[in-house]
Order: C-alpha cells, then sequence, then structure tokens
C-alpha cells in the first residue's frame, strides 16, 4: 500500500521512518517533507496547510491511507476532505480536532464530563479577565483559546505577570483571533508526563507513556519551546496511575466526544500534571507530541501501520499496543537563538559519523537540501534518538551521536532525562 504522511518536522521524520519499516507499506510519500524525510519517503512539494492541495495530491497518487502530522490541517478539516473523497485518514474531524483547537471547547467538555482538569474560567472581556487573575493572586495561567502554534501560554507567579498576559491577549490582540477568548487556570504544580493514545472512537490503545522537556535551557529555564527532548518511557506514569489515565481521561473523553455528535478517531494526547499520584489534564493535542513521537516510535515493537488503518477505518482490532523493553531519548539540536530568533542556510556537518553511531536515530526536524548538502532551516533543525537497555544507556547513546554534528550557532539541552537519570 501507498501511505501519504503530511508535514515536515521531526515527528514526521519519525513517522515515516515507522511507516517505512512495515511490510504492508510499498511507497511513503511525504508532503511537504525535509531533507531527512527525502531518505525514506518521495517528498512533493505540498505544504502541510494547503488543504486542496494535499486532496488532490492524495487522489491523484491514489493513496490507501493519509496520516496527518500536524494539527493546523486537521482543525481546518483536511481529515474531513479526504473522507468525502474515501480517503482513508488517521486524524479527526474539524470538529473533534477542537480538542485541541479551541482550549475554551476542550476545558468546557472536561468539565461537563467530570475529567479532572485545573479550575479556569474563560473571558472575552478584558475586565472580568482581569478580576479573575485577581482572585488567583497572579498564581494562574493565561491561554489563548485558538491554535498558537505553542506559544499562546503564559505560567503566571505575580499579579503583574498575569495582568500583562491578559492585556497583550485580550487588548493588544498579540494572538490576533486566537487570543480573542482567553481561559484563566489555576497553576497546578508537580511533575507533567503525556500519554498518547491511538483510538477509532471506541477503543483506546494508549502508548507508552512519555516526557516532554518544554523549556530552552538546562535546569528547565528559560522561555517555552516545541519541546527540546523527550524520553520514554516517563516510570512518573506507574501503571496504576497508566490504568486511571486510560479510564478516567482517554476512554472518558473519547466517549465524551461521541456523545456529543464530535466522533473522535486518530491519537488524542493528553498532557498531564501529576501531583501525588492524581492525574489532571493541562491539555489536549489531536496528533502525535513533537519530539515525543520520536522516541516513542522508536521504542514501538508493533507494526504502526496496521494501528492508523485500524483508528482510519473505525475498527481498531488489537486490544494493546507492543513496546520494546528499555528506554529511548530524543535530544533536539536547535539553531541558536531558537525559540526567538534565529539564523537559518549553515550547512550541517558530521551527518555521516552521526548515522554510524550504534543504537541511535538521527530525525530531521528542519532541514533542506541543497544539492547534496543538508542545510539547517528551521528552529528545531534535528532529533537525535537514543536506545538503551536503560535510560542512561539511552542518553549516552544520543548525546554520543549529537556530539559528532555541527553547525555555526547549533545548540542543545545537556540534561534531557535529568529526572529519570537521577531516580
Ligand atoms: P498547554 O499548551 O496548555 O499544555 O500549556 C503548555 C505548558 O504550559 C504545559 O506543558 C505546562 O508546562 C504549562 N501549563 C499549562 N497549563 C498549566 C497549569 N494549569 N498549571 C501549570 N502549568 C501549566
Ligand atoms: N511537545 C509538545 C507538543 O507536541 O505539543
Amino acid at each position: 500500500m501507498k501511505v501519504l504522511v503530511v508535514g515536515s518536522g521531526g515527528r514526521e521524520h519519525a513517522l515515516c521512518w515507522k511507516i517505512a519499516l512495515s511490510p504492508l507499506v510499498t511507497e511513503v510519500i511525504a508532503a511537504p517533507g525535509n531533507a531527512g524525510i527525502a531518505l525514506r519517503a518521495r517528498c512533493v512539494d505540498v505544504a502541510a496547510e494547503n488543504v486542496e492541495g494535499l486532496l488532490e495530491l492524495a487522489l491523484r497518487e491514489k493513496v490507501d491511507l493519509v496520516v496527518v502530522g500536524p494539527e493546523a490541517p486537521l482543525v481546518a478539516g483536511l481529515a474531513d476532505r479526504l473522507r468525502e473523497r474515501g480517503i482513508p485518514v488517521f486524524g479527526p474531524s474539524a470538529q473533534a480536532a477542537q480538542l485541541e483547537g479551541s482550549k475554551t471547547f476542550s476545558k468546557e467538555l472536561m468539565q461537563r464530563h467530570g475529567i479532572p482538569t485545573a479550575a479556569f474560567s474563560t473571558h472575552r472581556d478584558l475586565d472580568s479577565a482581569l478580576k479573575a487573575v485577581e482572585r488567583f493572586e497572579g498564581q494562574c495561567v493565561v491561554k489563548a483559546d485558538g491554535l498558537a502554534a505553542g506559544k499562546g501560554v503564559v505560567v503566571c507567579s505575580s499579579l503583574d505577570e498575569a495582568r500583562s498576559a491578559v492585556r497583550a491577549m485580550l487588548q493588544d490582540k498579540a494572538f490576533g483571533e486566537a487570543g480573542g477568548t482567553v481561559v484563566v487556570e489555576e497553576l497546578l504544580r508537580g511533575e507533567e508526563a503525556s500519554v498518547l493514545a491511538i483510538t477509532d472512537g471506541k477503543r483506546v490503545l494508549p502508548l507508552v507513556a512519555a516526557q516532554d522537556h518544554k523549556a530552552a535551557y538546562d535546569g528547565d529555564t528559560g522561555p517555552n519551546t516545541g519541546g527540546m527532548g523527550a524520553y520514554a518511557p516517563a516510570p512518573v506514569v506507574t501503571s496504576a496511575l497508566m490504568a486511571r489515565v486510560q479510564r478516567e481521561v482517554l476512554e472518558a473523553t473519547v466517549q465524551a466526544m461521541a456523545k456529543e455528535g464530535r466522533p473522535f478517531s486518530g491519537l488524542l494526547y493528553a498532557g498531564l500534571m501529576i501531583e501525588r499520584g492524581q492525574p489532571k489534564v493541562l491539555e489536549f493535542n489531536v496528533r502525535f507530541g513533537d519530539p515525543e513521537c520520536q522516541p516513542l516510535l522508536a521504542l514501538m515493537k508493533d507494526d504502526l501501520v496496521p494501528l492508523l488503518l485500524g483508528a482510519a477505518s473505525g475498527h481498531l482490532e488489537q486490544d494493546h499496543i507492543a513496546f520494546h523493553d528499555g528506554a529511548t531519548m530524543c535530544v533536539v539540536l536547535a539553531a541558536g537563538g531558537y525559540p526567538g530568533p534565529y539564523a537559518k542556510g549553515q550547512p550541517i556537518r558530521g551527518l555521516d559519523e552521526a548515522a554510524k553511531v550504534e543504537g541511535a536515530l538521527v530525525f530531521h526536524a528542519g532541514t533542506r537540501l541543497e544539492g547534496s548538502k543538508v542545510i539547517a532551516a528551521g528552529g528545531r533543525v534535528l532529533g537525535v534518538v537514543g536506545r538503551g537497555k536503560t535510560y542512561e544507556e539511552a542518553a549516552r547513546i544520543a548525546y554520543a551521536c549529537a556530539d559528532k554534528i555541527q553547525w555555526e550557532g547549533m545548540r542543545m539541552r545537556r540534561d534531557i532525562g535529568h529526572r529519570v537519570l537521577s531516580k
């Protein structure tokens, strides 16, 4: 069969890699892909946001399955357009993608169905938002309602900070329409973990838990990023806690969506805060996390393709997803300056040496080819995954591989996995 993967990041490279390993697959096409994906798939220059272009590509190539990496095309209705034309697609409808596309929708859904999450209120006018942050005495999180490329969340520790966050969104329109409504919520404390699950709208198959490192610098300091590294499994999610998350969060949400006439299929990602063994949902995403996808797929033992097909067709046949023993760790190599402004266009050195490191995988995130040279072309440029019997071994392999790679300005966190390595 022929599979089309939509997107151009590290997540999509990992998806293409894993999908290409399946004996069911004869060809992988990526739109638009990147320099690394081009080694595994045929890249076609159609942007991930170009819904009509992607529909046309899928029809022209007669693909058997479309796998959508990023959220924006799902929120824009790509899965609906493909389904209308009879093309199987892994990813939710636009209505179901509101779980990520609108924080107000997802918070209110959780409230209506008793799914554990932080206390919150939603606001369209500045005065009521200012009153809300005062009630929390500034110990709150201010979130733009809509998609803001991971930048619409401000974790506040003072009243001044919280006031300026709501002013930036509601008065200065820092996030445009996405910030026309804000959610003000209780600041939760504890340890974060991500639990991702594949669902056909009824059955929910969780992957092992992962932990992402969102802060830019070592010691979890500095500005928030899309993620500087991740590892799996995350032992903070014990098997007892996983059973609870499956029942009280994942299955409860899939059932709630079905009841409300927005059946959800594809990948459901629950970002959780765990405080004294109690999980609360920070956010839902409607696609694989990036970089969580990279270590998770590197650890997955089962063929991914029957799972994607089962979810796409509404008939998941498996009742469990098998993973290898051991651990995987992903270190993101980013442009100097990221997540702020950064330079692009530098040639990347050492990729051949890096590819020889046993147990490592190099996934491209923001790269492009210039002749035969691989050029840095994004904020997060590469994700290097180490696979090991232990977390220590996975980390050692990931950093040994990362240290072979260099370009001007490159930077990485040196402490990915610190929570689990110090245990
Ligand atoms: P979100 O996009 O809603 O997951 O927010 C991004 C990040 O902000 C999360 O991964 C957390 O680190 C942090 N965050 C979001 N909501 C809260 C909360 N209620 N309490 C503490 N931290 C939060
Ligand atoms: N790494 C977090 C996300 O993909 O949303």
